[in-house]
């Protein structure tokens, strides 16, 4: 199977969460693509969905799906996000796809957390994949100091706009021994909007690709 197939099949997976829940939170990117191309067949149960990006909510929108906003909806029952990396303990990195910002709102604000992935992104230990920061632009430099001194090397994302009017530090070279601990510490920097690691809030449920399986934990 391709890395694009895996991603199917498990966005196919995630569509049994959904069944009985008329507002879903949705998630961003190519797994996310695959979950959203399923939400066609339940056009007619569904209220609508709250969108984690400007691309998700055109998708939305394009297959007929109104997009609520999160503030008129209150307690989601069910988001369904990828991610960048995920370990056995259900920690993950997101924000490869510069929308970790509505990402974590919406993970926040939700009942269950459902991570959609294909194999690949299964890790004993976070941070081999570059941890995404957002930051205040006026920020961008002060925070990546911070950064350094924390032992990693950021390199800003260029001509990347987020949704938010923000931009992205990607942070290479960290090994993520203590997840929360260091979401804490980053959320902490001035200037930073949000830090990629989701541990304080992690996933509920993980569905990986593996072969023709599908694990869950
Ligand atoms: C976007 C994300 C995505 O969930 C993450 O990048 C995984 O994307 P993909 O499904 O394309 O591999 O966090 O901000």
């Amino acid at each position: 199977m391709t890395q694009d197939e895996l991603k199917q099949q498990v966005a196919q997976a995630a569509l049994e969460y959904i069944k009985g829940v008329s507002i879903i939170g949705v998630g961003t990117g190519s797994t996310v693509y695959h979950f959203i191309e399923g939400l066609k067949a339940f056009k007619n149960d569904i209220e609508g969905a709250v969108s984690s990006s400007e691309t998700s909510t055109t998708h939305l929108q394009r297959i007929g799906i109104p997009v609520l906003d999160l503030n008129s909806v209150g307690t989601l029952e069910v988001y369904v996000d990828g991610a960048d990396e995920i370990n056995p303990h259900k920690q993950l990195i997101k924000g490869g796809g510069a929308a970790l910002t509505r990402e974590k709102i919406i993970a926040g604000a939700s009942k269950k957390f459902i991570c959609i992935a294909d194999e690949s992104k299964s890790v004993d230990v976070l941070g081999k994949f570059p941890l995404p920061v957002e930051v205040i632009p006026m920020a961008r430099s002060f925070v990546a100091r911070e950064l350094v001194k924390l032992g990693g090397q950021p390199i800003w994302r260029e001509n990347c706009i987020t949704d938010n009017g923000c931009q992205i530090l990607d942070v290479h070279n960290l090994s993520i021994l203590n997840p929360s601990e260091l979401e804490r510490t980053i959320n902490n920097i001035p200037g930073v909007v949000t830090v990629g690691i989701f541990s304080l809030r992690p996933a509920d449920v993980v569905l990986v690709s593996k072969g023709q399986d599908i694990i869950s934990f």
